[in-house]
C-alpha cells in the first residue's frame, strides 16, 4: 500500500500520522494545532476528522473524551489506526455527517471542514457549496445546540468562503475571537484543476462581496483564519 508516516511535533509531544495518498492532514491542520488552545478535561468532538490528527491532538492535550466524525469510512478506518499508533485508542471515531452522531453535551468542537466555493460539487474533501459556507454554517448551528454555555467552537475559515456571512452567523450564538491568520498563496491553475471554472467562480464571488483574495509580489493569496467562538 502507498502510505507514509508523517511526524508532527506538537505542544503535547510527537504525533505520528499514517498518510494515504488522498487522505492526510495538511498545512491547515498544522496551523490549527499551533494556534488552538486545547484544555484538559474537555468533552470534544471533531466533525470532518479525516485522518484524525486534530482529534488525537485534543486527546494528547488532556481531553476527557474525544469523538471524531467523518462521512468517509476510509477516513474513519485511518483515524482509528492513527489513534492506535499514538496510544489514544480511547477516542471514538464514528461514520456520519457533522455532529449528527454525537448526543452531547460538549465542551469543545474543533472543525476544519471542506469549504471551497465552486460552480458545481466536486471532491467531498474540499467542496463547500456555491459560496463555500454550506458545512461551516451547519456546524455553527449544530455546535450551538450541543455545546454547554461557555463551550467553544474552534473553526478554520479561508477568506474565499464568504467570510462576512460566516462571521455574522458565528457571532449570533458565539463570542468570536481571531486566534491566528496567515496568507495562503494559490494559483488559478491549482483551483481550476480541482474543478474547471473554479477561479472564474471565485472572481464572481469576490465581485459580489462573497470572497476575499488579493495579489502581492508573490502572487495570488487568500487569508486562512482560525477562530475561537465561546458559546453565549
Ligand atoms: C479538509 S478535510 C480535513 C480533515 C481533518 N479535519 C484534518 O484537519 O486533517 C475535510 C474532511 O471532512 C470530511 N467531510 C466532508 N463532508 C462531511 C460531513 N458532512 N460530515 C463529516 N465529515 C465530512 C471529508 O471526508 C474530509 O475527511
Amino acid at each position: 500500500m502507498n502510505e507514509q508516516i508523517a511526524i508532527h511535533q506538537t505542544a503535547w509531544g510527537q504525533l505520528e500520522e499514517v498518510e494515504l495518498p488522498n487522505l492526510h492532514s495538511d498545512h491547515a491542520t498544522r496551523f490549527f494545532m499551533e494556534f488552538f488552545p486545547f484544555r484538559k478535561g474537555e468533552r470534544v468532538a471533531e466533525p470532518g476528522c479525516g485522518s484524525g490528527v486534530l482529534s488525537i491532538a485534543a486527546a494528547m492535550a488532556g481531553a476527557a473524551e474525544v469523538t471524531g466524525i467523518d462521512i468517509s469510512s476510509e477516513a474513519i478506518e485511518l483515524a482509528r489506526r492513527n489513534a492506535k499508533i499514538n496510544h489514544q485508542e480511547q477516542i471514538r471515531f464514528l461514520e456520519g455527517s457533522l455532529l449528527e452522531p454525537v448526543a452531547g453535551p460538549l465542551d469543545l468542537v474543533v472543525a476544519l471542514l471542506p469549504h471551497k466555493p465552486a460552480p458545481r460539487p466536486f471532491d467531498a474533501r474540499y467542496y463547500g457549496g456555491d459560496d463555500g459556507t454550506d458545512l461551516l454554517l451547519a456546524v455553527i448551528e449544530q455546535a450551538g445546540q450541543k455545546l454547554v454555555p461557555g463551550g467553544r467552537l474552534g473553526l478554520y475559515v479561508n477568506s474565499i468562503a464568504n467570510p462576512q456571512r460566516v462571521l455574522q452567523e458565528f457571532s449570533r450564538q458565539f463570542a468570536v475571537r481571531l486566534l491566528g491568520e496567515k496568507k495562503r498563496y494559490f494559483t488559478r491553475e491549482e483551483f481550476d484543476d480541482l474543478t474547471p471554472g473554479m477561479f472564474t467562480h471565485l472572481e464572481n464571488q469576490r465581485r459580489k462581496g462573497a470572497a476575499e483574495f488579493a495579489q502581492d509580489e508573490q502572487g495570488l493569496y487568500f487569508s486562512a483564519r482560525l477562530y475561537e467562538g465561546t458559546c453565549l
